[in-house]
């Protein structure tokens, strides 16, 4: 058996440091070291999104990342995504549109669509769409995904109360209606 690496990095804002095997993959540290279940596995190939985590404020494929490659790192989690109340506004579309049913792909599916949120605040339904299809649902089918998703674009367009953001807001939601 390999030797343990310690690693020391922080998770949703705390100081962690652990003894790791150097093979252990991040989804797996989370989930089975530190008890938080929110990121699933589902395929172990990097195909379905489920594992989706945060480093350093990017998405990764938790079951493609080794939990010593987040050594030193900010990662952050579901639970650390909801705690700090930076999807509010998403989870409450998810809802809105029973974007879910198992719920399986969710957390996975809500980390991806932040990253979108805040990097194409413009993005087309088609561009959401792209954006989204790394992320696999077996059981809601991905129209009300996308919906919740236009949707909270929209919605945050609007309150951004620019004219540039606004345009982009009415044409999200004229796609979201097509
Ligand atoms: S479990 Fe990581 S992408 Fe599917
Ligand atoms: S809600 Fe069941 S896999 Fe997506």
């Amino acid at each position: 058996m390999a030797e343990l690496q310690g690693i020391d990095l922080t998770v949703n804002g705390q100081r962690t440091q652990r003894h790791v095997q150097p093979r252990t993959h991040l989804v797996d540290f989370v989930r089975g070291e530190l008890g938080l279940k929110g990121s699933h596995l589902g395929c172990e190939h990097g195909v379905c999104g489920a594992c989706t985590v945060e480093v350093n404020g990017k998405i990764v494929r938790g079951c493609l990342t080794l939990a010593v490659q987040a050594d030193g790192a900010r990662v952050r989690t579901i639970e650390g995504l909801s705690e700090d109340g930076d999807v509010r506004d998403l989870q409450d579309a998810f809802i809105r549109h029973a974007a879910l049913q198992c719920g399986f792909c969710t957390p996975g599916m809500v980390m991806a669509a932040k990253e979108l949120l805040e990097n194409k605040p413009d993005a087309s339904r088609a561009e959401v769409r792209e954006w989204m299809s790394g992320n696999y649902c077996r059981c809601t089918g991905y129209h009300a995904i996308v919906e919740a998703i236009c949707e909270t674009l929209a919605l945050r367009a609007g309150s951004a109360g620019s004219a540039g953001a606004a345009g982009a807001a009415g044409a999200a939601v004229k796609e979201a209606g097509q």
